[in-house]
C-alpha cells in the first residue's frame, strides 16, 4: 500500500500526481469525489502530464493527455476525443485511512 497525501491536501477541481507501489499514479477531486487513475496515456504508454501535478485541461473539466491531447472523462477515464478516443485510463483502487488517500 501507498499513501499518497491527505485528503485535504486535495483540493476540489484540481490534481496531484504521486509515484506508488504501482507505478505512476495521479489522483483528482471532483465534486468532493476522489478518483485515482495510473498516469499512462492509453495512446502511447506515456506519463500524461508535462507540469507537475497538471493533469487537467483549462477548465478542469476533463483530465488532457500533454502530448497529443486527448480528452478524458473524470468520473470513468474514458477517453473522449483525440488519437486514443475509445479507450481509456486505468482505474488505481484506494481507500481512505486515517483521513488519507491509500493506493491498496
Ligand atoms: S501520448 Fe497521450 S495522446 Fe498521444
Amino acid at each position: 500500500m501507498t499513501e499518497l497525501c491527505k485528503v485535504s491536501d486535495l483540493n476540489e477541481g484540481s490534481s496531484l500526481g504521486f509515484l506508488s507501489h504501482k507505478g505512476p499514479v495521479f489522483a483528482v477531486k471532483r465534486d468532493d469525489v476522489i478518483y485515482v487513475y495510473k498516469n499512462e496515456c492509453p495512446h502511447l504508454g506515456i506519463n500524461l502530464e508535462f507540469q507537475e501535478d497538471q493533469f487537467l485541461d483549462m477548465d478542469g473539466a476533463l483530465i488532457q493527455c500533454s502530448t497529443h491531447g486527448a480528452l478524458f472523462e473524470i468520473e470513468t477515464g474514458n477517453c473522449l476525443s483525440g488519437p486514443c478516443q475509445g479507450d481509456s485510463l486505468t482505474p488505481i483502487e484506494y481507500k481512505i485511512e486515517n483521513n488519507a488517500i491509500v493506493v491498496i
